[in-house]
């Protein structure tokens, strides 16, 4: 079976977030498998050039959409025996950042055409594209909308994910004919509460439209949590499938991590605390056994419940434990972790910067993660924590609520700290009974081994996305 990913970003060429990381993993998994999956990106500047050097120039064509005739260079590479392509074009993909640019709508929509003129070209005329997020989700509509009449597009099928439902693609609806190049037969389709909206006409353009955890498939279908598509979703649920994300535990592992000291897996987990003492120096943090230092990593946003330490941050102050928050993200939260670093400077460090080796510090060396998340589709930062023995608390949200199951010390089952409301005190409660549970040294080891015993990998949920595949393929004949 032939699958293509067409997306944004793809690990460990151009990564921004989670979706990144899965279209650098997922398909090596399905290839392992014995699917032959594929991925089409576009051809950033922002790719290092270590990555550059990887490239193979295949040939040049023209993609038309509306008035534009444009340059569409392809290019490919092998990584971990998947074939990635590359589209290039430097009006539209040269330029520092990967999103929110003025033109992001002129971007995608050459890039969504790009991918399907290119199928022929490149000899690759896949069973299943799958496109991911509304960056892509014009691939299903142009598909059905230009290609069905020609006989390699006829039996290609479509699958839509979600990976975060926020985001959608919104344009004023005069630019219909002059951006998209559709006209007003298409209307219907692409329009929604008063904009051009992307995924929404994506969503129901796809064959199948999946997500990243059942949790969140499910929240999605309700107002709070979809960002006003769950009319459209409920009319459409037959189609909607959640499936939990995994993690490349090649990348995450503590028996090989380079950016850490000392390595450690579950038989050597008293190797852990090394790192713990390792990054305190780094922090310049006082090194005491006896306290437990507790990590995050994070894009310092709302939807990452950062808004939930305003009314605590006095009483987080005054726990026994020590707090290292790395991240980047808006001025307002920048600023929040920078001011809790100045008024509790002996215990609490807020590095406002991006770097996978300080991340895989914290990983290592904190005892407790915090991920207290508004909402959160699948979030792979728990799944990275619990592969390094590192306590979740959580908010009981989308893949959250999938992935952390709390500890119970009567049964010694579980492997995290929940919390079910979003509220800034359930909170604090949580980050207390996580501290309780590291003071009590039996829990504690036997909450660490169950964490580090969970399979995070892409084993089961790559089962499920050929299962997807195949019941799409399938109904085809
Ligand atoms: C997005 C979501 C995150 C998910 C990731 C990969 O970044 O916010 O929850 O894990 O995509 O699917």
């Amino acid at each position: 079976m032939k699958i293509l990913f067409a997306a944004s970003e793809a690990a460990p060429f151009v990564k921004v977030g989670g979706l990144g990381d899965v279209m650098g993993s997922l398909p090596a998994e399905l290839c392992k498998k014995g699917i032959d999956a594929r991925v089409i990106l576009p051809l950033y500047s922002a790719i290092k050039p270590e990555m550059r050097d990887k490239l193979e120039y295949i040939t040049n064509i023209n993609v038309g959409n509306s008035w534009r005739n444009s340059y569409c260079g392809i290019f490919k590479a092998e990584v971990k025996g998947v074939t990635y392509y590359f589209i290039d074009n430097e009006q539209y993909f040269h330029r520092e950042k990967v999103y929110g640019s003025m033109d992001d709508g002129e971007i995608f929509t050459f890039f969504s055409r790009a991918v399907l003129e290119v199928l022929p070209v490149i000899d690759f005329i896949p069973d299943v594209i799958n496109a991911n997020d509304w960056h892509t989700a014009m691939v299903p509509v142009y598909l059905n909308a230009f290609y069905r009449d020609r006989e390699e597009y006829r039996n290609i099928k479509t699958v839509l994910s979600i990976h975060n439902i926020e985001f959608q693609g919104k344009f004023n609806p005069y630019v219909l004919g002059e951006l998209f190049g559709l006209d007003v037969c298409h209307k219907s389709l692409m329009m929604y509460d008063g904009d051009i909206n992307v995924l929404k006409a994506g969503i129901e353009s796809a064959d199948i439209v999946s997500t990243v955890s059942r949790q969140y498939a499910e929240e999605i279908l309700h107002p709070e949590h979809s960002f006003g598509l769950y009319h459209i979703l409920n009319a459409r649920r037959e189609k909607l499938r959640g499936i939990v994300n995994g993690i490349d535990t090649d990348v995450f592992n503590p028996a090989t991590d380079k950016a850490i000291k000392t390595k450690y897996d579950i038989k050597r987990l008293q190797n852990k605390r090394f790192n713990k003492s390792d990054l305190r120096k780094q922090m310049a943090l006082s090194d005491s056994e006896d306290i437990p230092l507790i990590g995050m990593v994070t894009r310092l946003t709302s939807q990452k419940g950062l808004d939930l330490f305003y009314p605590i941050l006095g009483e987080l102050s005054k726990l026994p434990a020590q707090f290292i928050i790395l991240g980047t993200g808006s001025e307002e939260y920048e600023n929040l972790v920078r001011g809790w670093e100045a008024s509790c400077h002996e215990k609490v460090r807020g590095v406002v910067m991006f770097s996978s080796e300080m991340a895989s510090k914290i990983y290592a060396g904190a005892d407790i993660f915090l991920m207290p998340s508004k909402s959160e589709p699948c979030g792979l930062s728990q799944l990275i924590a619990m592969r390094y023995g590192t306590i979740p608390v959580v908010h009981t949200v989308g893949g959250l609520k999938d992935t952390v199951m709390p500890y119970n010390p009567e049964t010694k089952e579980g492997w995290g700290v929940t919390f079910q409301s979003y509220d800034s005190y359930d909170f604090l409660d949580a980050v207390k009974r996580a501290i309780g549970l590291y003071y009590d040294k039996e829990n504690r080891k036997a909450i660490r081994k169950n964490a580090m015993s969970r399979d995070v990998s892409w084993d089961n949920a790559s089962e499920e996305y050929i299962a997807m595949y195949k019941e799409l393929v399938k109904g085809d004949n």
